[in-house]
C-alpha cells in the first residue's frame, strides 16, 4: 500500500491528527495495534484546554462536547482548610472544558467511517523503516499476514511505549526524565461532584484531588506511595482519606458510592527530543510525558498535532519542505513551557519523602502568596487554561 502520512497509533492524537489530515484531503493511514474497545477502555483525565476544544470544534466534532461538556471558569487549590480559586474567567478570560477524554476518543473514533479516516486495529509488530530518506516505510502483521505501507510522512502518535521514539538513533535523541516518588490512586464513581470546580489540596497527609465526568459522575485522586496497590485501599478507606485531604468544607459535600473504577497510576515528567528526525515526526506521549496535576497530557499531545497538521499540510499542500524541518523547535517550545507548569505544580502540590521542614514551609508560603497575588494567580491561570499555540 502506498500513502502519503502513515500514522502509527489511534489514541487521541493519531486520531485528531488523521482527521486534520483528511480534512485536507491528505491520504492517511492509521495503524493501531489494539482494539477499539481496548483505546476506548484507557484510563484518561478530564480537563481539555481551549486548544483542544479548537480543534475539534475545526472538525466539526465538537457536537457531543457542546452538550455534555462542563465549561469552568475556575478551579481550586486547598491547603488545610482554606480554598484558594483561581478565577480563570476573571484573570485572563479564558476557560477549560471539563469532558472526558476517553468521550473525545470515542468522538474522534466513531467519525472514522463517515470522514473516511482508514483505522488498521489490532496490527503487529509495527516497524519503521528508511526514515532518514525520502522514501519511508512501515511493516506490520495483521491476520497471520506480513503487510508494507510505503510513506511520504510517518508520524508516531504510538504513546510512550509504542516504537517511533525508539526508530530515532541514540545519536539524534536527547531524554529529559524525572520520576516521581509517589503514584495516584484515582477512584471513579457515579455520584454529583463534591464542589462544582476541580479542587487541589496539599495536606499534611499528602496530595488529594477532586474532580468529575459530570453532574453525576465523579472523578477523585489522593497520592500514595509507589510501594502501594490499589488492593490495599477499600472504597471507604479513600473515601475517608479524601475528606480529610481535601478539607472540612469539601468533605462536608463529598457523596459517597461504590467505585466503578480504581487504579494506581505512576507519575512522570519525560521529554524526547527532538520530535522530528528525517520523515518521521513524534506527536503526544510518544515525545513526552507530564505527571497529571496540570491535566496537559492530552492537551500537549493536541498542541503538536496543530502543529504537525500544519507543517503537513504546506508539505503535501505547497511542497514546503521547511514546516516538517521547524515543526520538533515549534512542539517543543510549548512542551517545555507545559512541562515546567505541571512540574511546578506537582511539587507545590505533593509531599515529596525527601522534604523536611524547610520545603514544607515553601509550599505554605508559596501558597500564602498566591492566595494574595493577582499577579501569581494570572500566572497559574494562563497556564491552567494552556499558554497560547
Ligand atoms: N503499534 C501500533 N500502535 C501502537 C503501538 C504499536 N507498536 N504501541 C502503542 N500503540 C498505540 C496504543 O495502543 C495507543 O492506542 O498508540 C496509541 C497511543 O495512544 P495514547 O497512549 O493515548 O497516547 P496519545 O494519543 O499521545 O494521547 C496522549 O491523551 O488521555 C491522554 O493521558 C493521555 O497523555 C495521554 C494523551
Ligand atoms: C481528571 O478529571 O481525571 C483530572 C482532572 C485534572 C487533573 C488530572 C485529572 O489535573
Amino acid at each position: 500500500m502506498k500513502t502519503q502520512a502513515c500514522i502509527i497509533g489511534a489514541g487521541p492524537a493519531g486520531l485528531l491528527l488523521g482527521h486534520l489530515l483528511r480534512a485536507e484531503g491528505i491520504e492517511c493511514v492509521v495503524l493501531e495495534r489494539k482494539t477499539g474497545d481496548y483505546v476506548l477502555g484507557r484510563i484518561r483525565a478530564g480537563v481539555l484546554e481551549k486548544i483542544t476544544v479548537d480543534l475539534m470544534n475545526r472538525l466539526g466534532l465538537d457536537g457531543r462536547m457542546k452538550e455534555e461538556g462542563l465549561p469552568h471558569d475556575g478551579f481550586n487549590l486547598a491547603d488545610g482548610d482554606r480554598l484558594i480559586r483561581i478565577d480563570m474567567g476573571d484573570l485572563v478570560g479564558e476557560q477549560v472544558m471539563v469532558y472526558g477524554q476517553t468521550e473525545l476518543t470515542r468522538d474522534l473514533m466513531e467519525a472514522c467511517d463517515e470522514r473516511d479516516l482508514a483505522v488498521i486495529y489490532e496490527a503487529g509488530d509495527v516497524a519503521l523503516h528508511d526514515i532518514e530518506s525520502d522514501a519511508p516505510y512501515v511493516t506490520y502483521s495483521k491476520d497471520g499476514s506480513d503487510h508494507r505501507i510505503d510513506a511520504d510522512m510517518i508520524i508516531g502518535c504510538d504513546g510512550f511505549h509504542g516504537p517511533s521514539r525508539k526508530a530515532i538513533p541514540d545519536t539524534v535523541g536527547k531524554h529529559f526524565e524525572r520520576v516521581y516518588p509517589f503514584g495516584w490512586l484515582g477512584i471513579l464513581a457515579d455520584v454529583p461532584p463534591c464542589n462544582h470546580e476541580l479542587i487541589y489540596a496539599n495536606h499534611e497527609r499528602g496530595f488529594a484531588l477532586a474532580s468529575m465526568r459530570s453532574a453525576t459522575r465523579s472523578r477523585y485522586y489522593i497520592d500514595v506511595p509507589l510501594t502501594d496497590k490499589v488492593e490495599n485501599w477499600s472504597d471507604d478507606q479513600v473515601w475517608d482519606e479524601l475528606a480529610i485531604r481535601l478539607g472540612p468544607e469539601a468533605a462536608a459535600h463529598i457523596t459517597r458510592g461504590p467505585s466503578i473504577e480504581k487504579s494506581i497510576a505512576p507519575l512522570r515528567s519525560y521529554i524526547f527530543a527532538p520530535m522530528r528526525h528525517g520523515r518521521l515526526m513524534l506527536c503526544g506521549d510518544s515525545a513526552h510525558i507530564v505527571p497529571p496535576t496540570g491535566a496537559k497530557g492530552l492537551n500537549l499531545a493536541a498542541s503538536d498535532v496543530y502543529y504537525a497538521a500544519d507543517a503537513l499540510i504546506a508539505f503535501f499542500r505547497k511542497q514546503d519542505n521547511n514546516a516538517i524541518v521547524g515543526y520538533s523547535d515549534r512542539a517543543l517550545a510549548r512542551v517545555w513551557k507545559s512541562e515546567r507548569f505541571s512540574w511546578s505544580l506537582t511539587k507545590l502540590m505533593h509531599r515529596f519523602p525527601e522534604d523536611g521542614a524547610f520545603e514544607r514551609a515553601m509550599q505554605v508560603a508559596e501558597l500564602d502568596y498566591i492566595a494574595n497575588s493577582r499577579a501569581a494567580q494570572i500566572s497559574i491561570a494562563e497556564n491552567y487554561v494552556g499558554l497560547p499555540v
